[in-house]
């Protein structure tokens, strides 16, 4: 099965909306299979955005990112970096349409909340950059039989 590196950024955590975010993953049908609350080193925040560095926005998105503890997942499922990111909504929250996370619970595009790998080749970058193998965990939701056909 597939997957995919979800964050809940400093805002979202210091917000209390930890829950409300996992929630709409599990709800979904996402089978999360590794999670932790971390404040993260800037090295691993540089490794993250690396397609960023040179960017004028990085300075304050890596102070954003280390300015607080970051709710880490990984999260499982069929074609999840897609419907992750669907979940997630445009990167701008005065773009993100009604019904996602950014579009229901965010203003600004420095304060965005969530973050959500944006390929499956990132996916797979980003869970190596911040969790080892052994913190993933296989199991099985008891919905699993009807939730695929
Ligand atoms: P993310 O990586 O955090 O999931 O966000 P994304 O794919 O939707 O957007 P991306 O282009 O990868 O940008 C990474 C994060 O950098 C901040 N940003 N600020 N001020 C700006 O113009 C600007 N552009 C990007 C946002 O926090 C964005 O989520
Ligand atoms: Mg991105």
């Amino acid at each position: 099965m597939d997957r995919t590196f979800v964050m809940v950024k400093p805002d979202g955590v210091a917000r209390g909306l930890v829950g409300d975010i996992v929630s709409r993953f599990e709800s979904k049908g996402l089978k999360l299979v590794a999670a932790k609350l971390e404040k993260l080193p800037e090295k691993r925040v540089r490794e993250q955005y690396q397609e960023h560095l040179e960017k004028p926005f990085y300075p304050s998105l890596q102070h954003y990112i280390t300015s607080g503890p970051c709710f880490l997942m990984v999260w499982e499922g069929r074609n999840v970096v897609k419907v992750a990111r669907a979940i997630i909504g445009a990167t701008n929250p005065a773009e993100a349409a009604a019904g996602t996370i950014r579009g229901d619970l965010a203003m600004d595009i420095g304060r965005n909340v969530v973050h959500g790998s944006d390929s499956p080749e990132s996916a797979k970058r980003e869970i190596g950059i911040h969790f080892a193998g052994t913190e993933l965990v296989a199991y099985k939701r008891i919905d699993e039989p009807v939730l695929y056909e």
